[in-house]
């Protein structure tokens, strides 16, 4: 059966809007060194799928204090908790793997689902920590293709201390990094789903802009403006108001600068 939580959000406009425009967010060292060795024990005695029994891993990771707030603000009220606990277990050293995103991924606005990763250990480089690509969220290629690229420009290292949480959008472009240092890397991996509307009820910031700053950054791997577009879509389907992108961002305005086409079956002749 589906269980849901419920509490305050914690992020603000600026942050929802950054995680938007990123697809990922690293919250480092929130779960107590005792839980994360307690992790560790519990998978080496019996193996990761029990945690998903245990009150003290629920209490700790799923509903972890620093979690939960931004899972809230992204997901909205009553946010289903994770069923499923698949542990990416590599002993290293080993290669990377091949960029990829998860199976089934879509490309769009829409942010129902968060994708969730733990490290119960101290991940440095040595230990091949997923490797992400902000702003990939929202690119579409060919897994085939993607597997052939190596070193992309703008991609990130998720190197982390024990305990650390990182909350990404499914469709992210990832891989695990190479490892050089000889080991086990735990790293457990799960997801969190809406079920609720989404409404735009974390943080308001009363300033909040939502055009693009001068000092923008722009993920590496998109074009210019899209980028930006696509993040503001993103953010105005989360405050459940799209209609506001039209309004203020003017995103039927293509290419930008230029007036929007208004032409339908029964009037295109009178233009
Ligand atoms: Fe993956």
């Amino acid at each position: 059966m589906t269980k849901v939580y419920d509490c305050q959000p914690t992020l603000t406009d600026s942050q929802v809007f950054s995680f938007c425009r990123d697809g990922y967010l690293m919250l480092e060292g929130v779960v107590p060194n005792e839980i994360n060795q307690k992790t560790n024990e519990f998978i080496e005695q019996n193996g990761h799928r029990p945690l998903l029994e245990e009150d003290w891993f629920i209490e700790q990771i799923f509903l972890n204090s620093e979690v939960v707030g931004v899972i809230r603000s992204l997901l909205g009220a009553n946010f289903a908790l994770p069923i499923k606990l698949p542990n990416h277990r590599a002993k290293c050293p080993l290669p990377s793997q091949s960029w990829h995103r998860d199976g089934g991924s879509r490309y769009g606005c829409e942010l129902n689902h968060l994708q969730v990763f733990y490290y119960p250990q101290d991940t440095p480089a040595e230990l091949g920590p997923t490797e992400v690509l902000p702003g990939s969220h929202f690119l579409f290629s060919l897994g085939s293709w993607m597997g052939h690229y190596e070193a992309i420009r703008g991609s990130v290292l998720t190197s982390a201390p024990a305990g650390s949480i990182y909350i990404t959008a499914y469709s992210i472009w990832h891989r695990r990094g190479v490892s050089t240092a000889t080991g086990i890397r735990n790293m457990l991996k799960y997801i969190y789903w809406r079920t609720t509307p989404p409404e735009h009820d974390w943080i308001k910031e009363p300033d909040f802009n939502h055009r693009p700053p001068a000092n923008f950054t722009m993920p590496s791997v998109q074009q210019q403006h899209r980028n930006w577009y696509d993040a503001a879509e993103m953010y105005y389907w989360l405050c459940g108001s799209k209609e506001k992108l039209e309004a203020m961002v003017g995103d039927k305005e293509w290419p930008p600068g230029y007036p929007v086409p208004h032409w339908t079956p029964e009037n295109y002749h009178n233009f």
